[in-house]
């Protein structure tokens, strides 16, 4: 090739690579967010938020009695989809025809795009999910609580939005209370281990050996669990100990806020980065969203409404135990109206949002955050949070928050959480008649 030519070249190159570098060091929004960052984080680096990559096993937290591995996640991730699980319906119309995925959908951020999810009892897709008219009464299964988003929960030592489950954590020292479904926190395990156990039995799922076999995957669980009895292995501790696994595999670490903290500063738009700073700064919404997942297994009550008062809500009304919070579990006054603190990742695919999906739309929450007024009367005033009030953001910034929340947080690849197909064959993540034909199964 021509000398001169090549000179020319090395030119433009570095002269670009240069430009890139001023970019870089130009944008003080960078360079601010980095320093907050720093400023906030408990080990003194903006690294304290990153997420880790999901086959990294080592460094996500998890039960010491139930270490990750490859094919564990693998069998739970398929378990999960498992409509052939569904064999404990209440009517015969429902069999097989519901899983966990059926009130956790991945692509409405594995929630149940309606208000409240219905599983046995229930036929068709997401919004369109209804009913079915043999199912009197409050037959359906399902809750007087919004379900939660399986996203990060690798964060979530204590489940459920009253965090019940889980015997170390939050709930040390609530010992005396642990009956009925929370006496299974006698078994020692975190949350996730602890609740899915129930949670199969909850959703009229059945493990057993039989259904091991006939589904086909007898093979998956001998080499997921070697150790364990087969007792234990062919049950619904098995098949928990592998959803658990899989459910802590699934993390947003492909969000561009992720990206950014990970050194790329283009992943991130100038109005996100902006959102991010107000986040962490003028709104104060780090001060309950925290750590990686931008969450916390702490209690607080915002004043938002209960399911019940959507007036769309089945098996739940104003004596709904739940609608107290943590306070239903700990049964300390103290506690009442008190939830969890959610993750905040990929929110957008979401249709309803707190508790009782009370809202619709991100940036009503957070004008919600903003006005700092509680919406729900039979909250009384001393249970509110005290970081629950009005915090004057502009309307420019109110906008620059949403951003950050909707395009920041959100990791647009959630499919590779998502299993194929499973081995029953069936469709997933439901397989009612009506069901199979929205999904194209027919
Ligand atoms: C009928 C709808 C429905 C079905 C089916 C369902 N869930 Fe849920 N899920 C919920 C609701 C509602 C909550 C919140 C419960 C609460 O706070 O008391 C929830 C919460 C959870 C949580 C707690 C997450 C956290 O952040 O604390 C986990 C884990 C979970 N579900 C796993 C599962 C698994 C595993 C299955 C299948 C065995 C399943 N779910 C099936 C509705 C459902
Ligand atoms: C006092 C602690 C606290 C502060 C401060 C706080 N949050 Fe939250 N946040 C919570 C709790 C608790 C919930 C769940 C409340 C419920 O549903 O009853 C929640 C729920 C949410 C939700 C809905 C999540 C879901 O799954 O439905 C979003 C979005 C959110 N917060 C964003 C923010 C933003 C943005 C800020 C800052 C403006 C903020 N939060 C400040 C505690 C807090």
């Amino acid at each position: 090739m021509n000398k001169n030519l090549l000179y020319v070249l090395a030119f433009f190159v570095t002269v670009l690579a240069l430009q890139c570098t001023v970019d870089h060091l130009d944008n003080p929004l960078d360079h601010k967010l980095r320093t907050t960052l720093n400023d906030l984080s408990p080990s003194g680096s903006y690294e304290h938020f990153t997420l880790p990559e999901s086959h990294d096993y080592s460094n996500i937290p998890q039960d010491e009695n139930n270490p990750l591995t490859a094919v564990k996640i693998e069998l739970g991730k398929m378990l999960f989809f498992e409509t052939g699980l569904a064999l404990a319906p209440l009517h015969d119309e429902s069999l097989e025809g519901y899983s966990c995925g059926t009130c956790h959908v991945p692509e409405a951020c594995f929630m149940p795009e309606r208000v409240q999810g219905i599983a046995d009892g229930g036929f068709g897709m997401g919004h369109n999910r209804e009913k079915l008219d043999s199912y009197e009464g409050n037959e359906i299964d399902a809750q007087g609580v919004r379900p939660l988003v399986m996203l990060n929960l690798a964060y979530v030592p204590n489940t459920t939005w009253n965090g019940r489950f889980g015997a170390g954590g939050v709930n040390t020292g609530t010992e005396a209370v642990w009956e009925g479904e929370t006496e299974l926190n006698h078994l020692g395990y975190q949350g996730l281990e602890t609740q899915n156990i129930e949670g199969l039995h909850l959703h009229r799922m059945v493990v057993n050996e039989d259904v091991i076999d006939t589904l086909g995957y007898r093979q998956y669980f001998d080499t997921a669990f070697p150790e364990m009895s087969k007792e234990d292995r062919y049950s619904p501790l098995g098949a928990s100990f592998a959803i658990s696994a899989y459910l802590r595999s699934i993390v947003t670490n492909k969000s561009p806020f992720q990206q950014w903290l990970k050194g790329n500063d283009e992943a991130m738009t100038d109005p996100e980065k902006r959102g991010a700073l107000l986040f962490y700064g003028k709104a104060l919404c780090y001060r309950c969203h925290k750590g990686p997942a931008l969450n916390a297994v702490e209690f607080y009550s915002l004043g938002v409404k209960d399911l019940y008062q959507t007036g769309q809500a089945f098996a739940t009304g104003p004596d709904d135990p739940r609608n107290l919070g943590r306070g239903d579990f700990t049964k300390d006054p103290a506690d009442n109206h008190k939830f969890k603190v959610p993750q905040l990742y990929n929110l957008k695919d979401g249709d309803f949002y707190f508790h009782g999906s009370s809202h619709t739309d991100l940036h009503d929450v957070v004008e919600y955050f903003n006005e700092g007024v509680p919406e729900n009367p039979n909250v009384p005033e001393e249970q509110i949070a005290p970081q629950f009030h009005p915090l004057y953001l502009s309307h420019s910034e109110m906008e620059d928050l949403t951003e950050f929340l909707k395009h920041g947080l959100y990791d647009s690849d959630l499919q590779r959480y998502v299993p194929e197909s499973v081995l029953s064959g069936n469709c997933i993540p439901n397989n009612d008649p009506l069901s199979r034909e929205d999904l194209g199964c027919e």
